[in-house]
């Protein structure tokens, strides 16, 4: 487990000399989808580094950070057990040095979808990975096209700034009944629970987006959107106050 100060130092020395470092940042509360990830980082580098950062910045709503998850303790024996050999573990005090007065914004993939919906919240997301990117230097990091705005947002981040790692999309990890894997899947309640797989079900559907919407509604969800874009259904919908992402080819 690293500091920022102690990581820097460590990555510079010559533990990493001619090693490929795959890179996978994640905001704790770690499932199968975050473990897919570190799998397949750990199959194509030599060394994989993860963090672990619930970025207070990306969260529009203050109770919905308050209620995020941390079970910090079980991260580190799954990140352990998935073979991680660095682990970013920074406070938030150390991200933010300068107190959030640079951001990163970004002003036409973010507009629209959750961008609309949770202002503020891509450029917490941008600035937060581009501070881990620049940390990390990782040859490879690792993203969940669970969320393919904030893939999209991030690969076309790395382009812009001309990072040096490149930036790789991962399919989304579902539950046997569809529901996409997410961290806060554990804060539904269980009637909620039994529903949520209903939002892959529409997605996947025929019906034309506003109808698919209709639907969620009258089953008891509370859309946001559901909409096509680059060449995706995207929908984001809540179940009381829990708040589910998914999108599929369309
Ligand atoms: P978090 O929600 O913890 O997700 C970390 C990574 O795991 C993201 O790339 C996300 O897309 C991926 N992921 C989540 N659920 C998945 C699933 N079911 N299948 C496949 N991949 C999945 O996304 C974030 O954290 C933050 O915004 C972060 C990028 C760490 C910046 O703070």
């Amino acid at each position: 487990m690293k500091g920022i100060r102690q990581w820097r130092r460590l990555r510079t020395g010559p533990l990493f000399a001619g090693k490929e470092l795959g890179f996978v940042p994640t905001m704790g509360a770690l499932h199968e989808g975050h473990l897919s990830l570190l799998r397949r980082a750990r199959r194509e580098n030599r060394l994989v580094a993860a963090s672990v950062f619930v970025n207070p910045t990306q969260f529009n709503d203050k109770s919905d950070l308050a209620r995020y998850p941390r079970p910090v303790a079980e991260d580190v024996k799954k990140l352990a057990e998935a073979g991680t050999d660095f682990l970013l573990l920074p406070a938030a005090a150390e991200m933010y040095p300068d107190g959030y007065t640079y951001k990163v914004t970004e002003s036409e993939a973010s507009a629209g979808l959750c961008g609309a919906h949770r202002p503020g919240h891509f450029d917490g997301v941008l600035t937060v990975v581009l501070k881990l990117l620049n940390l990390v230097k990782a040859d490879r990091a690792y993203f969940g096209e669970k969320d393919f705005q904030q893939f999209r947002l991030i690969k076309g981040m790395a382009a812009a700034f001309f990072l040096d790692t490149e930036i790789v999309p991962c399919p989304t990890l579902r539950e046997p009944d569809g529901l996409a894997m997410s961290s806060r899947n554990l804060l539904l309640e269980p009637a909620h629970r039994d529903l949520a797989p209903a939002l892959y079900r529409h997605l996947r559907s025929k019906a034309r987006p506003a109808d698919i919407k209709r639907r969620l509604r009258a089953l008891g969800f509370e859309p946001d959107y559901v909409e096509e874009r680059w060449g995706r259904r995207f929908a984001a919908a809540k179940l009381g106050k829990v708040r589910l992402i998914d999108n599929v080819k369309a």
